[in-house]
């Protein structure tokens, strides 16, 4: 589909220029001085002749066919050009041009008047407002970036062209060298998700890294990123990460959720490895383009000084890498030649007076031991150490080494050219511990993720029948909340264990419930209007008898009238007391890009105090439902601590794939909270004691 945007055997150069200022004389000087094997068409109505090639006044007067037109008229002159590329059989377009959706609201007019005409005519269309493309197999360099990136295996997408421009500058300095390189600019066609699948199919491409602003069609996405991370890993960073739609929230999935979760749980969920900073994105790019993937998560650390070695297993430490001690086999090998003063249990140091040749004798001991799945290799630059010689040493060995070798050569002026010599025979060379750790773990982390078994889903038959009459009720009242006894009824249609609840209009009516379903009980004030019960003493545990109820009801119902005077009051719930479960909350948010997420966390009154939760995109699989209840920090407290009896985590991740189902059954849900789901131990199953949902038309 992209094949002409890449690899052309024609391109056309709509609005090239004369004048060496302009972005049409750059772009077309760009195709002529980089080598570019196809027909160059320089089009403009004023010259007969630009850079030594014939000029053509419009791209009809073009005698042979263009695969790859590359459009820099000004915006109001575009749709013309397209309307003759539609003529003239051309179906790829690069419009480098800007002035439309990024101007405002004429722009955007502008511009989804060409997306729909583009559309008509077959046509496929990079831009607009961009840099252009770079492919450097077929020496095609169709933007007006400075200079030709250096070949390598990095294929390269970009939605600001002035990040195109800084990543080119960097890798100029860094000797790396890209297969294919793409300014999106606006994405009115071609998204990173094509991109992201013909940098899958081509060959030179061995790591996909992007920069992001915000992804349109996320499920699209996380389906194409999926597949294309099963072969190739993926590397972005992505900007804007603060989260503004949090303010608005009414449930506390909504209050803790934000765009950036998403994000995060996108990308976790298809693969994609985040990059937290452009360092992290540089340093990924470096190891993921030049080191085989690692077998496993340990790493051995050889070091001629104590200080980076202790930095370093720091760093591991925080990581998912192990710091696996050496085994006996492998020490003794080194105790051969290393000094007595030297240390062989990982970080391996080597000490301060190393020479090259100790470095040398150390790694190939240590590149043979197969329980080491990584080698970081770290130098300060003594007195006793020629770097450039190790520097040589670690290239020599790396050749046969089947594992990923990272160095970091500590300091500046005694290094550089070490370092140099690393980046040239691609041996990925960091200034700081740290940095090669991040990009370790993340390597490990991507082999983990690749090598995960297909995932598996659950299908719950929820009555769905009798949620749509309940939410299609609601609508015709005109309302967005569920109240609690329309929320139960949401999930009994999805089986979801629920106390004994009665409401009662009257005092008389509460002690008879309580006396039914047996005491303890908890008791709840029912009321449309009150979002949070226990912020306003509408909630009461652990009641014991009779006369405990009648206080109970008589405090909370007065006690709502004078905080919230005009507060529907539909009675006091009297509830079945589910003694001694652990509190984790359940929700549902909707993102705009990405649709439903689930929220997972440590439950009850403080959730937002303590703001411990996971977020994944629904529909969840079993393994995301179990990586998000993992993930909270307080996972510990669930397992039983200080003697205490595991909670039946079972019940929690069958709770979290029921609630998956309704979000995907029930488009029309914005927000939901099932807070607390009350956890029982293990084999005992877990209760909802209150939820609620909201919803729109
Ligand atoms: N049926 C029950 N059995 C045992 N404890 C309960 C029960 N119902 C509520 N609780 C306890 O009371 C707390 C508050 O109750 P509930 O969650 O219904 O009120 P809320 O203030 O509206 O909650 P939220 O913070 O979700 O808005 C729960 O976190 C839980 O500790
Ligand atoms: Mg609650």
């Amino acid at each position: 589909m992209l094949q002409h945007f890449f690899n052309p055997s024609s391109v056309a150069v709509v609005g090239a220029s004369q004048n060496p200022h302009k972005i049409g004389y750059e772009i077309l000087e760009n195709i002529i001085q980089y080598n570019f094997r196809g027909a160059v068409y320089p089009i403009n109505p004023k010259a007969d002749e630009i850079l030594g090639q014939k000029a053509y006044p419009d791209l009809m007067s073009v005698p042979g066919k263009i695969d790859l037109a590359v459009i820099v008229v000004p915006p109001a002159l575009v749709m013309d050009v397209v309307e003759q590329c539609g003529e003239k059989g051309v179906d790829s377009v690069i419009i480098i041009t800007a002035g439309f959706k990024e101007t405002g609201p004429k722009g955007s007019h502008l511009e989804e008047a060409l997306a729909v005409r583009a559309r008509a005519l077959g046509i496929h269309v990079v831009g607009p407002n961009c840099l252009g493309i770079i492919d450097t197999t077929s020496s095609l360099n169709a933007s007006f970036a400075e200079g030709m990136p250096l070949p390598g295996h990095i294929g390269f997408f970009s939605q600001s062209g002035a990040m195109c421009i800084a990543i080119l500058d960097w890798a100029f300095g860094q000797n790396i060298g890209f297969s294919r390189f793409v300014s999106l600019g606006n994405k009115m066609d071609i998204s990173e998700v094509e991109i992201m699948l013909s940098m899958e199919r081509d060959a030179n491409t061995r790591v996909i890294l992007g920069y992001s602003e915000s992804i349109d069609n996320g499920p699209h996405f996380m389906e194409a990123a999926r597949r294309v991370c099963q072969t190739k890993p993926i590397i972005i960073i992505k900007s804007g990460t603060t989260s503004a739609g949090a303010k608005a929230a009414s449930s506390h999935t909504g209050a803790l959720a934000g765009s950036d979760n998403a994000y995060t749980a996108a990308f976790k969920q298809s693969g994609v490895i985040r990059a937290k900073s452009m360092q992290d994105l540089f340093g990924y790019a470096m190891a993921f383009a030049t080191q085989p993937l690692p077998e496993g998560p340990s790493v051995a650390i050889v070091t001629n000084s104590g200080g980076p070695g202790i930095l370093a297993a720091d760093a591991c430490d925080r990581s998912s890498l192990h710091l696996t001690p050496i085994r006996k086999e492998t020490a003794d090998r080194l105790r051969e030649f290393l000094p007595p003063t030297a240390a062989v249990y990982n970080p391996v140091d080597i000490i301060g007076d190393a020479t090259e040749e100790r470095y040398e004798k150390t790694l190939e001991v240590i590149l043979q031991d197969d329980m080491l799945h990584s080698v970081l290799i770290l130098l300060a630059p003594t007195a006793a150490v020629d770097a450039e010689a190790v520097a040589y040493s670690i290239v020599k060995l790396a050749k046969n080494a089947d594992k990923p070798i990272i160095t970091v050569f500590m300091g500046e002026r005694g290094v550089r050219r070490a370092r140099r010599i690393l980046q040239d025979h691609s041996i990925p060379s960091y200034e700081y511990p740290e940095d090669a750790i991040s990009a370790m773990d993340a390597m490990a982390s991507y082999r983990r993720w690749r090598e995960k078994p297909p995932r598996q889903y659950r299908h719950f038959k929820g009555d769905t029948g009798k949620v749509r009459q309940i939410f299609s009720s609601i609508i015709k009242q005109h309302r967005h909340d569920l109240i609690e006894s329309e929320a139960r009824e949401v999930l009994r249609a999805y089986q979801f264990r629920l106390p004994e609840n009665r409401i009662a209009k009257t005092t008389k009516e509460a002690v008879l419930a309580a006396s039914e379903i047996g005491y303890p009980v908890v008791m709840k004030i029912a009321s449309p209007d009150v979002l949070h019960k226990s912020d306003m003493g509408g909630v009461r545990v652990g009641i014991e008898n009779d006369a405990q109820v009648e206080e109970a009801f008589f405090d909370m119902t007065s006690s709502i009238r004078l905080r919230q005077p005009d507060a529907r009051i539909l009675g006091v719930m009297v509830q079945e007391m589910i003694p001694q479960g652990k509190e984790v909350i359940l929700g549902i948010t909707r993102d705009m890009q990405f649709g439903p997420m689930i929220m997972f966390g440590l439950g009850g009154i403080y959730v937002e105090v303590l703001k411990d939760v996971s977020f994944r995109i629904a529909p969840l699989s079993v393994e995301s439902a179990d990586a998000m209840i993992r993930e909270i920090r307080s996972f510990p407290l669930l397992r039983g601590v200080r003697g205490e009896a595991p909670a039946d985590i079972e019940a929690i991740r069958d709770a979290l794939l029921r609630l998956s189902q309704i979000a995907i059954d029930f488009p029309e849900i914005i927000e939901a909270d099932i807070n607390p789901l009350l956890v029982c131990p293990e084999g005992q199953g877990a209760v909802a004691v209150d939820a609620r949902f909201t919803i729109h038309e």
